[in-house]
């Protein structure tokens, strides 16, 4: 069942503005793109941008390690990759969160390899007490404690992306969530 509200809609918008003034003081005249990681980034990314005074790029990329898919890369499995070319560009690479950071350095590997210019790492939360793989996070909304979020994007087996805030998801002790309060009810 949903826990406590770890962030309401209103302190998330409070960061997502705050993150699209720092980035706009930085962003580079020529060319940037946003990379969405699926799906997580979404709602995130959507915001995010629309802040942005200048033109900019948005492409998705989704991973996973498991599940059908058609390339390996690294220890994740590329599901949905981008469709621009991103050969000497300036990357924003966007996450919803960064648990151990294998994904997200499994993504940054596989766009190095394509040349970019530069990437920088933008995530809406952080839970540094699981981190197994360093990731530089050039843009931070907050820091989280080890507990699972759902909300804003943030799902628990795909339930709970479309709520407004984000909450602590109490899971019962086989690991499954124990009620889908405010949630619509069952899937
Ligand atoms: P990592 O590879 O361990 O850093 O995991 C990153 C991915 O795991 C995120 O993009 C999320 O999809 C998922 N994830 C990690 N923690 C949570 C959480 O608390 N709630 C929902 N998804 C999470």
């Amino acid at each position: 069942m949903l826990g406590t509200t770890v962030l309401d809609r209103h302190e998330i918008q409070t960061i997502v503005r705050r993150l699209a003034s720092d980035i706009n003081s930085d962003l580079p005249g020529r060319s940037p793109i946003f990379i969405g990681v699926l799906k997580g980034c979404v709602y995130f990314l959507t915001d995010l941008t629309r802040l942005l005074p200048q033109s900019v790029d948005v492409d998705f990329i989704q991973v996973s390690s498991y599940g059908a898919s058609t390339t390996t890369s690294g220890s994740v499995v590329l599901v949905k990759d981008i469709t621009a070319d991103v050969r000497d560009r300036d990357i924003y690479l966007v996450e919803d969160i960064v648990d151990t950071g294998t994904t997200l350095n499994d993504v940054i590997r596989l766009l190095e390899a394509r040349h970019p210019r530069s990437i920088q790492v933008v995530s809406l939360l952080s839970k540094p007490s699981r981190r197994q793989v360093e990731v530089d996070i050039a843009y931070l909304g907050t820091e989280i404690d080890d507990v699972f979020v759902v909300g804003y994007g943030l799902d628990h087996a795909e339930a709970y992306r479309n709520l407004p805030d984000i909450h602590e998801l109490v899971l019962e002790p086989d690991g499954e969530p124990g009620g889908r309060v405010g949630a619509g009810g069952p899937r």
